[in-house]
């Protein structure tokens, strides 16, 4: 696992990036303006940085990020991407995203909506709780008092495990809620979004999660 792939390179896709090259990965960057417009970014990543279209960065990467607004999701490259591990950073936001009635009614989950997107492709939930600048500056080295927690949420073991030793890199430990189907009890107004926590206590935030609107 040595390339990222990012499609979507604003808060979190730039985080994402800069907190890869510093661990060593190469990092191939998109957008939807066009490479050209990532021009300083790939200049303050450096040599491990190129940008490209969506396409050839879903296609580089061995580990695939995708930090678009959620009403994009659609966008985002089925064929390149097929057999290929991507995490999904997504949260709904009706604001942003409009209305989705599956979310809404909670019949659903972002993450689910994107692996119906990629049917081929292992989904993995991530990032979708931390702030975006938070992930250059709250990593720890593995064994530090009171390391910061994420959760994963996924359908395939192995996807999971990958991005589990990602994050432990990134200086995360990492708690695995379940199934895709899980993933609703890190999403945007549950007790674990947003908030500092270690493994622990983000397991309590977990299991006291909420889902007051499933119909
Ligand atoms: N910001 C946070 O702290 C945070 C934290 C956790 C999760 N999230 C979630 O992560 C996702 C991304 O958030 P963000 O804050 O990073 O957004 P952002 O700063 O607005 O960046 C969005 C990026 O996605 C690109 N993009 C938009 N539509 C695209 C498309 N159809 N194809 C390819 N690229 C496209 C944009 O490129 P252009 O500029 O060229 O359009 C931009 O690079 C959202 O779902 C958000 O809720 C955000």
């Amino acid at each position: 696992m040595s390339t990222i792939g990012l499609i979507g390179a604003g808060h979190i896709g730039g985080q994402v990036a800069r907190r890869a090259v510093e661990h060593g990965y190469d990092v191939v960057i998109s957008n939807s303006r066009g490479p050209e417009t990532l021009a300083d970014l790939v200049a303050e990543l450096g040599a491990r940085a190129r940008a490209a279209t969506p396409a050839e960065a879903a296609a580089a990467g061995d580990i695939v990020v995708v930090a678009i607004p959620l009403k994009n999701y659609r966008d985002v490259p089925v064929a390149p991407l097929a057999g290929k591990i991507v995490i999904d950073t997504n949260n709904y936001y009706p604001g942003r995203d409009g209305q989705i009635p599956e979310l809404d009614n909670e019949s659903t989950t972002t993450s689910e909506l994107l692996q119906a997107h990629l049917p081929s492709s292992r989904v993995v939930k991530a990032f979708n709780h931390i702030y975006a600048s938070q992930i250059t500056t709250d990593g720890r080295p593995a064994g530090s008092a009171d390391r910061r927690a994420l959760a994963i949420a996924g359908d395939d073991a192995a996807a999971k495990n990958a991005v589990t030793h990602l994050l432990d890199e990134f200086g995360f430990d990492t708690v695995d809620i379940g199934p895709l189907s899980e993933s609703w009890r890190i999403q945007r107004d549950t007790p674990g979004y947003g908030p500092r926590r270690n493994a622990a206590q983000l397991r309590e935030d977990l299991a006291a999660a909420k889902r007051p609107g499933r119909r």
